[in-house]
């Protein structure tokens, strides 16, 4: 079974995601972070974070890879826990620019595609429902007001311990919106079959409601 949930940066993707995997005992898969953490390894060995020919390489000796510790879910690059580190603003800035390297995708999109052959999948990202997994059996598309993001985000980054200002998120969450639609290879968009969730204004609990009868709807049809 595989559940794509798809949308822009802060539209509450990983947080819905995390829940329903946990309800229908999935395992749940983070693609954002992989983007992430390739972008961390990236500025760990001090590359531009355009070098694609030496990112790709320095990926074939770096695995990334989800293992849940206490009941959470952390990533390593290699032996190195990064769940922390993917999360601070400078990956956040460059995350785009790492992810519009089409080998770089390509070898992600592989190992996404990977994870999801081998178990009951609740998959989050840009273009899980277009090009990760296009057969997907459920595919949701959740947006939200940038207002309504860069106010979660600013929230979810202070229980991280990390301060930003509101204005600098919203500035940054429509760079983002924008790259990440306008990019070459996979930009977001909603695919033709799947289901738009307007989470403005709704809390957690309302859009895990809404999400999980869609996806009732999808298997009893
Ligand atoms: O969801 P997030 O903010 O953690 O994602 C980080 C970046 O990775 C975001 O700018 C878009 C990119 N991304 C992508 O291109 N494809 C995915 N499947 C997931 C994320």
């Amino acid at each position: 079974m595989q559940i794509a949930i798809d949308g822009p940066a802060s539209a509450g993707k990983s947080t819905i995601a995390k829940i329903i995997a946990q309800k229908l005992n999935y395992v749940y898969t983070d693609t954002g972070a992989m983007y992430r953490a390739v972008t961390l390894l990236a500025q760990q060995h001090q590359l531009a974070y355009d070098d694609e020919a030496q990112i790709v390489q320095l990926m074939s000796q770096t695995p990334i890879s989800f293992r849940v510790l206490a009941g959470q879910q952390h990533i390593f690059l290699g032996t190195q826990d990064v769940t922390t580190a993917i999360r601070l603003p400078a990956i956040s800035r460059n995350v785009s620019q790492v992810a519009a390297l089409k080998k770089v995708r390509e070898i992600l999109v592989q190992q996404q595609q990977k994870i999801a052959q081998d178990a009951n999948v609740v998959m989050d990202g840009r273009d899980i429902g277009t090009v990760v997994l296009p057969q997907a059996d459920v595919k949701i598309f959740l947006i939200a007001s940038v207002a309504e993001r860069a106010q979660r985000r600013y929230r979810e980054n202070l229980t991280r311990g990390i301060t930003t200002s509101l204005s600098a998120l919203q500035a940054e969450i429509k760079t983002r919106d924008y790259k990440d639609s306008h990019r070459t290879i996979s930009p977001l968009r909603k695919a033709s079959d799947a289901i738009e969730v307007d989470t403005t204004g709704l809390n957690i609990a309302q859009v895990v409601t809404k999400v999980m009868e869609i996806i009732q709807q999808k298997l009893n049809s």
